[in-house]
């Protein structure tokens, strides 16, 4: 038997999205509450002839398998860090929605480079772990640590946050997917607009909020719902006029608080409880206005080794 390693990755909805103005680099400045919550995917790794992924699960046909997937660029990176080849076969086992807002593309990135670091005896450090998550994209660190952390800079720089309960949630997964570069430049334009022609210059600084992180670190659901905010959202309904629809479903049927998650166009909705969370989930599946509806809690530990097996 082959040695391998499986390292499983979660989720991530933003309680907090708030989005300053464009910088010189074309990315704009943060204030990000990430949480990780509980749907996963599965990355392994297998030595092989040379670099190759699969992936299965039901979205399996949406998630490409040539050197633009982040698990493939992870690989890459590391092996060249360490001036080897990056001779080895990735399978993602996909369960977080592809293009979804919720990280999907960045967890495989992050797990694969765990998963590598482990099947080569890499021995990297957490912080070049880190910086390589960085280079590969905006939310890569996060899908790493997981639980809970602000992100500033472009969402990179991430300082760890207390959270102290279990917080439930519902997510309605879309048709088809939107483009992250898409929903922010949709962003800027609606503040070109709204802004009447002056441009999205004087955009104010992105800050946290004190009441969220507050409720956050209590574990208290009803000031949290009344604090969670993402600027990408009108651009991510503007682009998908049908998510006004589904955010009002979710409200409707009692949810708490109902968001667009990171760019969309999944929707999540912070529900009380688990019971409260199939009455929004059965609202949902039957209004007709999403693809699939999940069920699930967090906060959700950051990349984690579940099996490794080495050569007999
Ligand atoms: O970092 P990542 O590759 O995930 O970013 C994808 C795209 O999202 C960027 O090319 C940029 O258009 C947009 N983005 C941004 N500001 C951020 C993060 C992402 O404009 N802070």
């Amino acid at each position: 038997m082959s040695p391998s390693v499986t390292v499983r990755v979660p989720a991530k909805v933003n309680v907090q999205l708030a989005v300053g103005g464009v910088r010189p680099d074309g990315f704009h400045d943060l204030a990000n509450v990430f949480l990780a919550v509980g749907l996963y995917d599965e990355v392994t790794v297998t030595p092989a002839e040379e670099l190759r992924i699969t992936c299965s699960g039901p979205d399996a046909g949406q998630v490409p398998l040539d050197a633009s997937n982040l698990a493939a660029r992870a690989a890459l990176a590391l092996a060249a860090r360490h001036g080897r080849a990056a001779d080895v076969h990735i399978h993602i086992d996909k369960d977080i929605p592809v293009a979804g807002g919720m990280a999907g593309g960045s967890a495989d990135g992050a797990g694969a480079l765990l998963a590598c670091d482990a099947l080569w005896g890499t021995g990297a450090s957490r912080e070049e772990l880190l910086d390589i998550c960085a280079e590969l994209g905006s939310d890569v660190p996060f899908s790493l640590v997981g639980v809970a952390a602000l992100g500033r800079g472009r969402g990179e720089i991430l300082t760890p946050l207390a959270v102290g309960g279990t917080f439930h949630w519902v997510f309605a997964v879309a048709d088809g997917g939107l483009s992250t570069p898409a929903v922010y430049a949709e962003c800027d334009r609606l503040r070109e607009v709204s802004g009447g022609g002056s441009g999205v210059a004087d955009v104010p600084e992105p800050e946290p909020s004190p009441a969220l992180l507050d409720a956050l670190r209590t574990g208290d659901a009803t000031a949290l719902a009344a604090a969670v905010t993402n600027d990408l959202q009108a651009a991510a309904v503007s682009l998908r006029p049908s998510l006004a629809a589904t955010l009002a479903a979710g409200t409707g049927a009692g949810a708490l608080a109902a968001l667009v998650s990171g760019s969309g166009p999944t929707t999540a909705f912070l529900v009380r409880d688990e019971a409260e969370g199939e009455k929004v989930a059965d609202a949902l599946r039957s209004s007709g206005t999403c693809r699939s509806v999940r069920v699930t809690s967090g906060a959700a530990p950051g990349a984690t080794v579940i099996r490794a097996e080495s050569s007999p």
